[in-house]
């Protein structure tokens, strides 16, 4: 189905309201990570450029929904904004029953999720942000897995509904490596746990070549061989789960790479002695916390020969310096590969910015769960609304 795009429309004079996702991680009210509001500007200029009045909104974190909280204000992301658009973008509070743009070209709407009815996809808030613009433009692929207020809600109601450029970006990069992906396929899926990613695992093995599975996942992988695992992180209860995936995996002449040696210590702290071991050889004490020599060298080999390459999660505690190896060891094999690589999800992206691969991935998605939902062939409720709205082929200039 297709979806109405904003490069489409004319926007010179409309009010256009741009729903981004700039949830960025924040550490003392400063910005850690801004790949989301880098990625937003583009989008931003655009309508700029084409002579609109700019009215961005998004979330930030979780507050109690009705209650503005000082830690959640978005008052950062307007001043890196303003830096990268090299203007001033002032930060509006009082804004859903009404809001007069005046002689202002681009403002920031204070946290979305502010209002009372936002999470739940109230329609009433979304029919009072419809009011506010001539267009709405949906840009943040990055919550387009989440039916709220203002991400979906508004799309029945704006006057003109679109999906923004880094939205269609998003998905033609995703469709383009889930669809008809260049073979050989390899897929790296790395986090704590089997059962957060259990679906994502399921829709990968039958898709792909190789399935690399790192952190928590394989530590559950590594016991449903039969070895011990100490104290690692795994699930006990997800072991049949493990078989069954092995096994899907090889009735289709796919390979799950398990781990065969891993590095351990008693505890996760740069002071810890870590020391290498075979899997078969993991103390009772001992846990897990980075893939080994011999599983780094198989893994960035598969990885070097690959056509297309995917990415989610580090493969070991690599905020931990001595237990960062695996998952750098992949970045650097992923950068120099020639294959068609996309990366995505909030650790993925930590990972990437701290070696300094960023500009060698052919593409770096901003979403984390939006990213996840799209991978496990799920459909995406922001998207959906956008091609229903779509499908009532309106006249639109
Ligand atoms: C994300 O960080 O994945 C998105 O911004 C969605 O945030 P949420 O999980 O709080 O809805």
């Amino acid at each position: 189905m297709t979806i109405l795009s904003m490069s489409d429309l004319k926007l010179k004079g409309k009010r256009v309201l741009i729903r981004e996702d700039l949830n960025v991680p924040l550490k003392n009210n400063v910005i850690t990570s801004d790949i989301r509001i880098r990625a937003a500007i583009p989008t931003i200029k655009l309508a700029l450029k084409a002579g609109a009045k700019v009215m961005i909104m998004s979330h930030l974190g979780r507050p109690e929904e009705g209650v503005p909280q000082e830690q959640y204000s978005l008052a950062p992301i307007a001043a890196r904004l303003s830096e990268l658009l090299k203007k001033e973008v002032p930060l509006i509070t009082k804004w859903v029953n009404g809001f007069n743009m005046g002689n202002e070209s681009v403002v920031l709407f204070e946290n979305v999720r502010f209002n009372k009815g936002e999470t739940e996809n109230d329609e009433n808030l979304s029919k009072k942000m419809a009011d506010l613009c001539d267009v709405f433009v949906m840009d943040a692929f990055a919550t387009s897995h989440r039916a709220e207020a203002s991400t979906c809600g508004i799309i029945p109601f704006a006057p003109v509904a679109c999906a923004g450029p880094l939205l269609l970006s998003e998905l033609d990069a995703l469709a383009a490596i889930m669809k008809k992906p260049k073979h050989p396929v390899v897929a790296i899926v790395g986090g704590s746990k089997v059962s957060t990613k259990l679906s994502l695992l399921e829709s990968l093995v039958q898709k792909v070549d190789t399935l690399v599975i790192g952190g928590g996942i394989a530590n559950t992988f590594i016991a449903a061989e039969g070895y011990t695992v100490g104290k690692s992180l795994h699930e006990a209860d997800l072991i049949d789960e493990a078989e069954r995936l092995s096994l899907l995996a090889k009735k289709r002449g796919a390979e799950i790479i398990v781990p065969t040696d891993v590095v351990v210590a008693e505890k996760l702290s740069e002071e810890s002695e870590s020391s290498p071991r075979l899997v078969s050889q993991i103390d009772d004490n001992e846990k897990i916390y980075d893939l080994g020599p011999d599983t780094i060298k198989k893994i960035t080999g598969l990885i070097k020969k690959a056509k297309t390459i995917l990415w989610n999660g580090p493969v070991g505690a690599f905020e931990v310096e001595q237990f960062s190896e695996g998952t750098r060891a992949i970045a650097k094999a992923i950068a120099d590969s020639a294959g068609y690589s996309v990366a995505g999800g909030g650790d993925t992206l930590a990972a990437i910015e701290s070696c300094k691969v960023a500009d060698k991935i052919d593409y770096i998605s901003t979403g984390g769960g939006a990213f996840l939902t799209f991978l496990e062939g799920k459909p995406l409720p922001a998207i959906v609304a956008l091609e229903e709205r779509a499908a009532k082929k309106e006249k639109v200039t």
